[in-house]
């Protein structure tokens, strides 16, 4: 294997604490070595003066849509864009066709992710067979056929019974159960955040009480049966302020939030751009402002994609037709970025975020830079500016609502297992 220096960039890792400007050997996929003065000899070399030099990022919420919708995405496409936004793992979600209720469709990921896919990939099961809510899945077969986490994700488990049933069960297989809180008999026909948006466009509206609703049942069932209750795409205040109770009394519930959910209200719907629908909603500033500090003072771990492909002729068509969801990988880090802009994080912070934090949440060895761990690493420039164009992106999808803005902030490089996998100037490099 090749040995790599990356040279001239700023070492932060917020698992050492490790904030120097330093450089990087990787040798048999490993960090050899990090220092000032590293003596390389002939290698492959990554210039990343004037970057950060980071862990690489870690998503726990990717949609790659194989098996089954494969006109929208693949394990490979997913994948390709995944590295170029900086993500060296992404756990995907169980919402395929079939359904990732079955340890044949888990292994089948894995062998299509080893096969051409540059990013580690790590299966989420399904909690429920078909994501119907109403029959357990295997977890523990699940779990020996390499699932990370249990998710009904775009469905919401309705029934409280069985959500206990599955948060006991996913306590002792010892993985997270991952909660999509949408109660579905508030949400409705709902397509846009219920308010004064909703009603100056005239569309049905989803109120955040149908998230809240569902993370304070959620809770509670966490606490009473001792499980790792996940909360996706948290994004309203009320749910917030729960996730942080149940944190103060001790209650084993982490959290993510989308990149759009920290960055777009719901004012960005106004154009009917089914680009900006998904679910759970963009919702209004007080929600959004509410997300940013709970980033900032961990009450939320972690920011995950909700990479959620679609394609053109399905997100164009009437705003209330259109399947939610938005891309997310190859634009995260400038969306995000922001939050260190506007000095509600520092970067330290925010690439915690970004890697140890989600790493921790799923137990992998990943989500670290210091010498003898895997090589998994992510070199970005916090100041370059560039064009998002999604047609010249990696996603066979192009439904964002970036797409055609100036964005600041670009994955500069991404190793994978020690191996160079994408560079800004060459593109995806492997397998
Ligand atoms: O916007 C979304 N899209 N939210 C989800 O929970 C599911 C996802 C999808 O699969 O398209």
């Amino acid at each position: 294997m090749a040995r790599v220096l990356i040279h001239g960039g700023h070492v932060l890792d917020p698992r050492s604490g490790r904030d120097e400007r330093a450089c990087v050997l990787l040798e048999n996929g490993q960090v050899a070595e990090i220092g000032s003065d590293v003596q390389a000899g002939s290698c492959e070399r990554v210039d990343a003066t004037g970057c950060l030099v980071t862990p690489g990022f870690v998503d726990v919420h990717t949609h790659l849509r194989e098996p089954g919708q494969e006109y929208k995405e693949d394990i490979a496409s997913g994948g390709r864009a995944a590295v170029a936004g900086g993500f060296t793992h992404i756990a995907c979600m169980a919402n395929t066709e079939p359904v990732n209720d079955d340890p044949s469709v888990t292994e089948y990921i894995l062998d299509r992710a080893r096969q051409d896919c540059p990013a580690r990939v790590l299966p989420i099961a399904a909690a429920t067979k078909g994501l119907r809510g109403e029959v357990m899945t295997e977890m523990s077969a699940l779990v020996d056929a390499g699932a990370v986490a249990f998710s009904d994700d775009g469905k919401t488990i309705m029934d409280g019974g069985m959500q206990r049933r599955v948060l006991e069960y996913s306590r002792l297989v010892e993985k997270p159960l991952i909660v999509h809180a949408e109660d579905l008999t508030l949400v409705g026909d709902g397509v846009v955040n219920e308010g004064s948006v909703s009603t100056r466009l005239g569309l049905p509206g989803n109120p955040s009480v149908a998230e809240s609703i569902h993370v304070a049942r959620d809770v509670q069932l966490a606490e009473l049966t001792g499980a790792h209750l996940h909360v996706a795409h948290v994004s309203t205040e009320a749910a917030v302020s729960l996730i942080r109770e149940a944190r103060a009394r001790g209650v084993h519930v982490t959290a993510e939030v989308t990149p759009h959910h920290l960055s777009l209200t719901d004012e960005a719907t106004m154009g009917y751009d089914s680009n900006t629908k998904m679910a759970p909603p963009l919702r209004g500033r007080r929600d959004v402002d509410a997300c940013r500090e709970a980033l900032a003072d961990g009450t939320i771990d972690c920011v995950a994609t909700d990479h959620a492909p679609h394609a053109v002729h399905e997100k164009e068509v009437e705003f209330t037709e259109a399947p939610p969801g938005i891309l997310g990988l190859e634009t995260a880090l400038p969306v995000v970025w922001d939050l260190v802009r506007s000095e509600v994080m520092t970067p330290m912070q925010l690439v915690a975020s970004l890697t140890a934090n989600p790493a921790a949440l799923l137990g992998l060895d990943a989500g670290r830079l210091d010498v003898g761990v895997p090589a998994y690493i992510t070199v970005f420039d916090p100041e370059q500016r560039w064009k998002y164009d999604p047609a010249k992106g990696f996603s066979k999808s192009r439904n964002s609502p970036w797409a055609g803005e100036t964005l600041q902030g670009r994955v500069v490089a991404t190793i994978v297992g020690g191996s160079l996998v994408y560079h800004a100037d060459r593109g995806v490099l492997a397998p």
